[in-house]
């Protein structure tokens, strides 16, 4: 009987205790031992519960207890979640874990502990909530050089622009429904902000590079700004707006790697991920374009994906897995400033054939984009091969005569 202790009951933690008593038999032949959930950390009280008398307002109990072989950790946030499972992995536990927050800020320390003690650090559910990503690129993709990870990470941002694309439906009024079905973060300014996406390319980019890109690092915009307007203009491009976290191995062995709402033509796969699913593509040498699908958010395809996790820790107790990345040398990622890119622009101007002659003066390839129901001062434009830092130097032209740029979305190349 392999004894295990979950930490927290929320979300996550309730539907790990559902997968497990409701699989009892088949995770039996799967694990070969029987998984016991010996103790349940919680702060608030659950006495309807048929396993109530599992749960502990205590960490203490958790860490005394050396039958505890194995520690579920599924309370979200870095703290206390770092020290709990810093203490448990220093202390002999394997930890298994959905708390991207965690891994993308602590990842290196904690894969280099669990080294040091000879346990597993697991965190399959961490990226793409159901959807096999952690293993495939650790493993099944190991012998590939990646040369580029783009993704639909967060199922709540997906959620809420697919509403905006299809039904038009308000921003407000979409989060709140992706709130009801238990998508979102407790604090969704991290899904709308793109802080989770964030999260989610560091781990796969540190993954699949070897070296640790933390969150801070990585130039982060969410959908916060994304209006109506900009999906119609993305729609008369031949595409929609998606979410992306996205990084690349450049040739100077630099990472360029951003998070941002983008255009996404028609073509790509990753336009056709709606709803609360997450799509990853996995650009290898040997394999060309791999695309991982699925549910990405929501309580039992996250728990699946922990609970496979517990069951590798029991088959693999005394055989580390080998999941591992350390720290960077300094100056790792390129400046996303400097990468070339093409953008679509939406600006407000009194004049549009003068804006469009300011335009072509600063900037070699403009190209209109006209969406339905355009307003008369409204003008979109698709500009080729810049960077960032050229946009801001010319942000003047972009402005001249009473001109004002609304906003500026990238334009995906995959
Ligand atoms: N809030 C996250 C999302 C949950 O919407 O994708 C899964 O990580």
């Amino acid at each position: 009987m392999a004894d295990i202790a979950i930490l927290g009951h929320g979300v996550v933690g309730s539907g790990v205790m559902e997968v497990i008593e409701g699989h009892r038999e088949s995770l039996f032949e799967r694990a070969k031992e029987e998984i016991n959930v010996k103790h349940i950390l919680d702060l608030r009280d659950f006495p309807d519960l048929p396993y109530s008398d599992k749960f502990t307002k205590s960490f203490d109990d958790i860490i005394g207890d050396d039958s505890v072989r194995i520690v579920v950790e599924v309370m979200g946030g870095l703290h206390p979640a770092y020290d709990y499972v810093k203490a448990c992995l220093e202390s002999g536990k394997s930890v298994v874990t959905s708390n991207k927050e965690l891994v993308a800020t602590k990842g290196a320390e904690l894969l280099r502990i669990a080294r040091e003690n000879n346990l597993n650090f697991l965190f399959e559910a961490s990226v793409g909530g159901g959807i096999p990503i952690i293993r495939p690129i650790s493993q099944c993709l190991a012998a590939n050089d990646v040369a580029e990870i783009a993704g639909i990470l967060n199922g709540t941002t997906n959620f809420i622009l697919t509403k905006m694309i299809r039904d038009k439906m308000d921003f407000a009024e979409a989060l709140k429904l992706a709130q009801e079905n238990g998508y979102a973060e407790r604090d969704p300014s991290a899904d709308v902000g793109g802080e989770d996406s964030c999260r989610k390319i560091c781990i796969l980019a540190s993954l699949a590079f070897g070296h640790h890109v933390y969150p801070d690092e990585v130039y982060t915009q969410g959908i916060t700004e994304i209006t109506l307007e900009d999906v119609g203009y993305a729609k008369a491009w031949g595409g929609v707006i998606k979410l992306i976290g996205q990084v690349k191995m450049l040739g100077n062995r630099k990472l360029h790697i951003i998070v941002a709402p983008m255009f996404i033509s028609e073509e790509s796969q990753l336009a056709h991920v709606d709803d609360v699913f997450n799509g990853i593509m996995v650009r290898g040498d040997a394999t060309g374009d791999v695309v991982f699908y699925g549910k990405g958010a929501g309580k039992l395809p996250t728990a699946s994906a922990v609970v496979a996790d517990i069951i590798d820790c029991i088959k693999h107790f005394k055989a580390r897995k080998y999941l591992f990345w350390e720290d960077a040398k300094p100056d790792y990622i390129e400046d996303y400033k400097l990468a070339k890119m093409n953008f679509f622009l939406h600006i407000n101007t009194p004049d549009k054939e003068k804006t469009m002659r300011s335009l072509e003066d600063a900037f070699e390839k403009v190209r209109r984009v006209i969406r339905d129901n355009e307003n008369e001062n409204e003008l979109g434009v698709v500009i080729s091969d810049v960077s960032f830092a050229e946009l801001d130097e010319k942000k003047a032209h972009i402005e001249k005569d009473g001109a004002r740029l609304l906003g500026r979305i990238v334009i995906s190349e995959f």
